[in-house]
């Protein structure tokens, strides 16, 4: 039993943001009936090839545990097919360029008339306003929501990070509002229209930088470095380096190794409440009650020096050996790790974290499960469906079709040809 068992949703996702979010909700037990144009399918299936001829990984990374069915929306037959689809489903889940769902002519009125209980779920790029029709990727979000203005150096150009919190991020927010949803339908018996912004999403997660906005009427932001550096603040949230977003100062500092291995490096935070066991460790007892250095706002004009020599010291250890001294000590310092450490992690493999899956086209590959647990709802990671390998099962076992029916369906060009496209 899983938690979402019996929940029928029409995914009309592509590419990132909307493949995530339906994703999870097929780790939670939902039958998920990915939509894919005949003979194309979702445009990820051949981006960043690696395998000439095989479903890409950025496709089967984001596609787990979902069926498909290769249908022309835009043909009779297979609006046809869309309807019944509709009326059968509990949620639909899109995330086209705006406008393009009213264009195949399934407005949200329309799929209240044919079935009041749906929920209908969309990502965008902007909500209402000026921008709300753009079409919107994932750096967009970035920088439309707050995030690149505020990451990087002072003294560099705007960064955009390499967690995808435009689109991956927004999917997170689109599952919970659509598990929501179904959660209010239990009650109203009716379903609504959940809608998730790529801006909105991103902001959400930058909300800390909204914090230090407005802060910034108060005076200078004080646990930033440049504060301390004496770099005047402008009239915006600037940006802060690897300075930790709360109010305990913190670092990425160089380890041992460093010289030729780009991620021998810690995260190295002074909170407060160890300091002292911090200047035992990095050999600097004096500083424990020395003036200008006992107490966080005394140190704050310092801690350019101070972590100058906090990692002379992290330079003589591993970022390994960092943790396991200052991790029974209480002190928060985090490794720097690589993809490759990641993959290779065997604790990672243990929870399923990563796991690792069989393609029939590429045969295994490692991916990453399921981020949340519910200690009542096991998820097995299941392979990406191939281009509409589940076309006949949806048709017959989903919608019912049989017989002459079946055959004009078929016949129609509205769904594809399953066999070929899949080896294609
Ligand atoms: N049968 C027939 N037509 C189909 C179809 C199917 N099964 N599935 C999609 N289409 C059509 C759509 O109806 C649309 O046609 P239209 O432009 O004539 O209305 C067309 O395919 C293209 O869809 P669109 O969403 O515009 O794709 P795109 O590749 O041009 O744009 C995005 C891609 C991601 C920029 C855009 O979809 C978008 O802005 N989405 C919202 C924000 C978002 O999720 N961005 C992040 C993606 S990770």
């Amino acid at each position: 039993m899983q938690a979402l068992q019996g929940v029928k949703i029409l995914d009309f996702t592509h590419v990132q943001s909307g493949p995530t979010c339906t994703q999870l909700l097929a780790w939670f037990g939902a039958d998920v009936i990915k939509v894919e144009r005949p003979g194309v399918g979702d445009a990820t299936r051949k981006q960043l090839v690696d395998v000439p001829g095989a479903d890409s990984l950025y496709f089967t990374m984001l596609n787990h545990n979902k069926r498909s069915i290769t249908l022309n929306t835009k043909n009779e037959t297979g609006k046809e097919v869309l309807e019944r689809l509709v009326k059968e489903c509990d949620v639909l889940v899109e995330n086209f360029a705006p406008g393009a769902l009213d264009r195949m002519g399934f407005s949200w009125e329309r799929i209240q008339e044919l079935n009041p209980r749906m929920i209908m779920a969309s990502v965008k790029g902007f909500g209402p306003g000026p921008y709300e029709d753009c079409k919107v990727y994932e750096n967009v979000a970035q920088c439309a929501g707050g995030s690149a203005s505020t990451t990087g150096f002072l003294d560099g150009p705007p960064l955009v990070t390499g967690a995808q919190i435009g689109d991956s991020g927004t999917g997170l927010h689109l599952a919970l509002g659509i598990v929501t949803a179904l959660f209010q339908r239990e009650k109203s018996g009716k379903g609504q229209k959940v809608l998730a912004a790529m801006q909105d999403g991103v902001l959400n997660l930058s909300r800390v930088k909204l914090r230090d906005q407005q802060r910034l009427a108060a005076g200078p932001l004080t646990e930033y470095s440049q504060y301390g550096e004496g770099t005047p603040f402008g009239d915006a949230t600037p940006r802060a380096g690897n300075d930790s977003g709360g109010g305990q100062p913190g670092r990425i500092l160089k380890c041992k190794g460093w010289e030729t291995d780009p991620n021998a490096y810690t995260y190295f935070i002074t909170q407060a409440a160890v300091w002292k066991k911090i200047c035992d460790v990095i050999g600097e007892p004096d500083w424990k009650e020395k003036e200008g250095y006992a107490t966080p706002p005394e140190r704050l004009d310092k801690l350019n020096e101070i972590f100058e020599r906090i990692e002379q010291w992290t330079m003589t250890k591993t970022k390994f050996e960092v943790m396991d001294i200052c991790n029974p000590l209480d002190i928060p310092v985090g490794p720097i790790l690589s993809m490759k450490e990641i993959a290779e992690e065997p604790s990672l493999r243990k929870t399923g974290t990563i796991v690792e899956v069989d393609h029939p086209e590429r045969g295994p590959y490692l991916t990453v499960g399921c981020p949340i647990k519910l200690s009542d709802s096991p998820v097995e990671v299941v392979r990406s469906p191939l281009l509409g390998e589940h076309t006949d099962e949806i048709l017959t076992s989903v919608l019912g079709y049989e017989g002459d029916e079946l055959d004009r369906v078929r016949g129609s060009g509205a769904v594809g040809e399953v066999k070929a496209e899949a080896a294609e």
